[in-house]
């Protein structure tokens, strides 16, 4: 199974896919990572690794439908499968949903439905919410929405503050999102009797 990660920022999810799939913990090929800041960390961090990165700049294309052109033409001449959205911070149209239908994953900071959006846990420490958590769902054509995947739940501590809630999220999304990746691809697998 080819995949495809998109990432604008640190990268730390992933790195920790990355480090899965070197320690055979999700039977697939990481063949290139998609990003649209050239300046970001995880582009370092994939050539670290190994992995082609393609560059695309929202900036260079007139149309949205261009730059979605561009990554398409990433996406089959490397004959991606999966798409693993990990902190990929620009919205997708709905034909380029309607296109990967089911083959898009997103990994999201909160207990989905609750806390969209690009701050999510910052709006659920400042919410006064007891607890909230991390979501991995199929992507549809509404933003931070879709069938979810897996879901795991953390306490706010009464100790905690808004960065260490933030480690204890990104902890948890490092070990939740694997597990998610090897699901989809096992059940992939069984329904193609492989
Ligand atoms: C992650 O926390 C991810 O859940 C979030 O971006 C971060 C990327 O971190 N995604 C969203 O908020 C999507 N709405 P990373 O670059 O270190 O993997």
């Amino acid at each position: 199974m080819n995949l495809a990660i998109f990432a604008s920022g640190r990268g730390s999810n992933f790195v920790a896919i990355a480090d899965a799939i070197k320690q055979n913990k999700i039977r697939a090929k990481l063949r290139i990572l998609i990003c649209d800041q050239p300046l970001a960390p995880v582009v370092r961090r994939a050539q670290a690794l190994g992995v082609r990165v393609i560059l695309v700049r929202r900036e260079d294309f007139y149309r949205r439908a261009d730059f979605e052109a561009a990554i398409i033409q990433g996406l089959e001449s490397y004959k991606i499968e999966l798409i693993i959205l990990a902190g990929f911070m620009r919205l997708l149209s709905p034909e380029f949903v309607r296109r990967y239908r089911n083959r898009i994953m997103n990994i999201h900071p909160s207990l989905l439905p609750e806390f969209k959006g690009a701050r999510a846990i910052k709006d659920a420490f400042d919410s006064g919410a007891a607890s909230t958590g991390v979501s991995v769902h199929f992507v549809d054509e509404q933003v931070d929405h879709g069938p979810l995947i897996l879901q795991q739940k953390i306490k706010i501590k009464s100790t905690d503050t808004l960065v260490s809630l933030e480690e204890r999220i990104h902890t948890l999304e490092h070990k939740l999102y694997p597990r998610a990746i090897n699901l989809v691809i096992s059940r992939r697998r069984s329904s193609a009797g492989k």
